[in-house]
Formats: structure tokens, C-alpha cells, sequence
């Protein structure tokens, strides 16, 4: 059985501790969280007694990975502990809060060969997979246009909305929908060109592009529109992806819970895929984790795959706040 410990004890850590369990081949050393009666809840919950208000106490059950659950601003700080640790680790985040960071992990992941995965499932999701799987066949011809929109309306009293706390929405937000998934399909981005607003709509302070909208310019002159913020007026279908190519187009409508649908359009016909009652990524995800640490299986969110994803989404930024076209 291979030892996870467990940092964050909120609303991921139990999605993912579950799809851990699911795998049969984990359990859970200990849980530390930033007060120790939210460790302990969880702990009661899986009967699990080594709970901690500290992270580094974890260190004390013997664990061969981390699962880190926590907000932003505390990751990057556990993350780098649990390589020197030797763990191996699981972020339920993107891969850090900024590019140096995230190059220091991959770095200390290579050096220590430690599996370090980027708590993105939508890689592992079946509509996610079926749209790469055909475009990169040529059945709809050669990618032309992406457009996404991603609106999502959060709660102003949690962390998400703490600028310090969260690192923003293009980072919090857009790297998950869909900078990282598209990267998958449609490859790597070469330059970023954003607009975001600069009124307060759904908080009394404003956290930064809030509301963004960003061209994104990929390998092979593949273009890239992304919409995305926090202000979603309820009932309004706004969370989508529609990849246009020159023979067709898929449209790409991903569950919270990692499944979804996808539309294929081609010949003058739609044609509908329904995966809601699919695989589950994030069970997927787990497997693919514990499977890259026990057989040195691959993982689709390693350092390499996602360092990226801080890089567009820190130039998302830098385009916003320069006003200028941002080249990586
Ligand atoms: N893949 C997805 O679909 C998805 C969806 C949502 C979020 N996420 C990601 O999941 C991660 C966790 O988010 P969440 O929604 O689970 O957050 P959450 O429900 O707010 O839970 C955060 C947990 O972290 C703990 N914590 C805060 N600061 C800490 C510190 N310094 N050290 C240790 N623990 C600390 C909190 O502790 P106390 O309660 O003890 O204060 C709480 O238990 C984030 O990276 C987020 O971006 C992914």
C-alpha cells in the first residue's frame, strides 16, 4: 500500500482523498490542516487518527506522498517541503503560484525522481480525451479557431476572492478552464494578448481580472479566444469550449465532476457524445498518480505538462496590466 498524507482538509481534499481510497492500492497517513479540529473532521470521516495543525508533522507518519489541498498562498511553501521531504506529491492546484516557483519544483521533482502531478483532471476526463483524440486524427480537418467561455460564480467571503490568498483570477480560474486542457489539444501558446475589466462587479474589493477576456495565439497559427470571470448570471450556459477546424468542429462541455458532453459537427449534422455517467477523472487522475509512483506509469499533468499553464496565465496578467501583446 503506498502512505498519502494529506494537507487541507476542505472541500478538494475530501473529492480527492476518496478517489485515492478508490484506486485500493492507498491509504492515508495523516491529515494536517491549518486548525486541527478541520483535520480531525476529515479524519473522523475515513478513520484516520494522525491529525495535525501542522503540515510538517506529517513527516512523523511515514507518508510516500503528498496530497496537497490547501489555498494558494500556502501551497508553493508545502510543495517545495515535501520534495526536500522526498515525497512524492499530488498539488490539487495548478502547479505553483508562479513560474520561478514552478521551475523549482520541476527541478527538485527531476532531481529527487519524485512524481509530481497538477491537480488538473480534465486531461483524464472521457469528452477531453475524445475531442484530442479527434482532431490529432484529421476527421475534422486541421485546427483553425478555439473559442471558451468560463463563467463561474463563486462566493466573495471564501479565499478564492483574496487577491493575496488566491493569486488571482487567470490564475485560480482560467488555468483550469481551459488553458490547461486546451494546451493538451491544441498545443503550446506563443504569445497572449488580454483585456480584463477594472470595475468592482461582484465583490466589494476587487480582486484582479476579475473578468478577463484573452486571445491566445498557439503553435501552427492556431487562435485562441478565452472568456472567463466570476460574474455568471444564473441559467446562462457558460462553460464551454468549441474547437473549429477546417472540415468541422467539436464542442467540448465538461462537468464539475470531470465528465460531460461533447457535439461534433460535420457533414451538416450534430452528433452528441454524453459521458455524464463516465469514468470519473478525478478516480482516474488518482490511479494514474499512484500508478506513475508504483510502476512508473505516466501522469498528464507532470512539472513539464504544466509549467506552462502558470506561464500563460502570469502573462494573461502582464498583457492586462501593461497593455501590451506578451511573446513566451
Ligand atoms: N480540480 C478542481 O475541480 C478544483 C475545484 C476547486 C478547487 N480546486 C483546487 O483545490 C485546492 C483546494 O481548494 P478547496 O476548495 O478544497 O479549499 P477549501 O475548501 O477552502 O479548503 C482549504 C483547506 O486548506 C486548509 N488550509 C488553509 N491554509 C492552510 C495552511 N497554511 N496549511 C495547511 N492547511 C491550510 C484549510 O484549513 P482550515 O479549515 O483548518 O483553516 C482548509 O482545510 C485549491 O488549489 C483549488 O484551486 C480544484
Amino acid at each position: 500500500m503506498l502512505r498519502v498524507a494529506v494537507a487541507g482538509a476542505g472541500g478538494m481534499a475530501r473529492v480527492r482523498v476518496r478517489a485515492l481510497l478508490s484506486t485500493g492500492q492507498v491509504e492515508i497517513s495523516g491529515i494536517a490542516s491549518r486548525h486541527l479540529t478541520t483535520a480531525q473532521k476529515l479524519g473522523a470521516e475515513i478513520g484516520c487518527a494522525a491529525c495535525y495543525d501542522d503540515y510538517r508533522r506529517l513527516a512523523d507518519t511515514h507518508p510516500d506522498a503528498l496530497l496537497i489541498e490547501v489555498p494558494h498562498e500556502a501551497q508553493d511553501g508545502i510543495a517545495l517541503w515535501a520534495l526536500e521531504q522526498r515525497l512524492h506529491v499530488l498539488i490539487g492546484g495548478s502547479l505553483a503560484t508562479s513560474t520561478p516557483v514552478a521551475n523549482q519544483i520541476a527541478q527538485l521533482a527531476a532531481e529527487h525522481r519524485r512524481v509530481v502531478e497538477a491537480g488538473y483532471e480534465a486531461r483524464y476526463s472521457p469528452p477531453w480525451a475524445y475531442a484530442r483524440e479527434l482532431l490529432a486524427s484529421g476527421a475534422l480537418g486541421r485546427l483553425v479557431t478555439v473559442r471558451s467561455v468560463a463563467l463561474w460564480a463563486g462566493d466573495p467571503r471564501t479565499w478564492y476572492y483574496n487577491q493575496r490568498i488566491s493569486g488571482g483570477m487567470p490564475l485560480t480560474h482560467m488555468t483550469y478552464c481551459f488553458i490547461n486542457p486546451v494546451r493538451w489539444v491544441a498545443g503550446e501558446v506563443r504569445s497572449v494578448s488580454a483585456y480584463a475589466n477594472r470595475i468592482v462587479h461582484t465583490a466589494p474589493e476587487l480582486i484582479d481580472q476579475e473578468n478577463c477576456v484573452a486571445n491566445l495565439l498557439f503553435d501552427n497559427d492556431v487562435l485562441c479566444n478565452m472568456t472567463a470571470g466570476f460574474v455568471a448570471p444564473g441559467g446562462l450556459p457558460a462553460w464551454s469550449v468549441t474547437f473549429i477546424a477546417t472540415d468541422g468542429a467539436v464542442e467540448v462541455y465538461p462537468d464539475e465532476g470531470g465528465s460531460g458532453r461533447v457535439i461534433v459537427y460535420r457533414g451538416g449534422r450534430a452528433e452528441e457524445h454524453n459521458y455524464r455517467n463516465g469514468p470519473n477523472a478525478f478516480d482516474a487522475q488518482a490511479q494514474a498518480f499512484v500508478g506513475a509512483i508504483q510502476k512508473g506509469g505516466e501522469c498528464r499533468n507532470r512539472p513539464a505538462d504544466t509549467v506552462g499553464d502558470v506561464q500563460v496565465a502570469e502573462a494573461i496578467v502582464a498583457s492586462v496590466r501593461e497593455r501590451r501583446t506578451v511573446w513566451l
